[in-house]
């Protein structure tokens, strides 16, 4: 799919304020500086779309991009963010499960995860949650420039075991790097074949 025009929407703190539209919304999420928003701005190929900071729990708020005038990626916070207010924390990952859960445009979301670890609480507890939730979802595992492809295999390899202990079908998988582009034109596929209805 080629990327025509990318558009910051709206920044919504919980579902109310999510706009009113008949996009489908595809949703990225994972820890706090996994690379959600440089997957964002790898994909749309704008540098700045979405806010990259070294600094985790930069992205609070739900961030609605529309993508060539036809579908939406939202950014979503980082989970298990240490900064900020208690009571802060807690309502944006309120508003963050109720949007996962309640969503009507929400075509699919992408759970981001560090090639570079193995297995991390954190993570198999999201999606293990996740599950549970009527959402569909991939798993994209990030930063694969950091260190060797059979490194980020063998991490994912573990990540599969550990999923196929509650789940039988595992999700479509994806290995990306912000810095090589790897898997952009995959996960670009991905979407196009979730909005045509075609299998990729
Ligand atoms: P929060 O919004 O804080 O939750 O973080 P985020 O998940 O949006 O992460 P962000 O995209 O801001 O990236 C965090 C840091 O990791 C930045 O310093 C990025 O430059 C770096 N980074 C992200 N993706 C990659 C990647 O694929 N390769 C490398 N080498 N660095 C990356
Ligand atoms: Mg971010």
């Amino acid at each position: 799919m080629k990327i025509t025009s990318a558009e910051f929407h709206i920044s919504a703190p919980n579902l109310d304020a999510c706009p009113n539209w008949a996009f489908r919304e595809f949703a990225f999420i994972g820890r706090s500086n996994v690379g959600k928003s440089s997957l964002i701005n790898l994909l749309t190929e704008r540098r700045e779309l979405a806010k990259v900071s070294d600094l985790p729990g930069k992205t609070r708020l739900m961030n609605f991009y529309i993508i060539n005038r036809r579908w939406s990626l939202v950014d979503l916070p980082g989970y298990g963010f240490a900064a900020g207010r208690k009571a802060e924390r807690e309502s944006f990952n309120a508003a963050v499960a109720e949007f996962l859960e309640d969503r009507v445009n929400l075509a699919r979301v992408f759970v981001l995860i560090d090639s570079r670890l193995p297995p991390q609480p954190i993570d198999l507890e999201f999606v293990q949650w996740l599950g549970r939730t009527h959402a569909d979802y991939a798993l994209v595992f990030t930063k694969a420039d950091k260190h060797s492809i059979t490194q980020a295999q063998a991490n994912i390899a573990l990540f599969k075991a550990k999923l196929a202990d509650w789940r039988s079908d595992i999700p479509e998988i994806f290995l990306t790097s912000s810095k090589t582009k790897l898997g952009r034109t995959d996960i670009l596929a991905s979407i196009e074949a979730t909005l045509t209805g075609h299998a990729a």
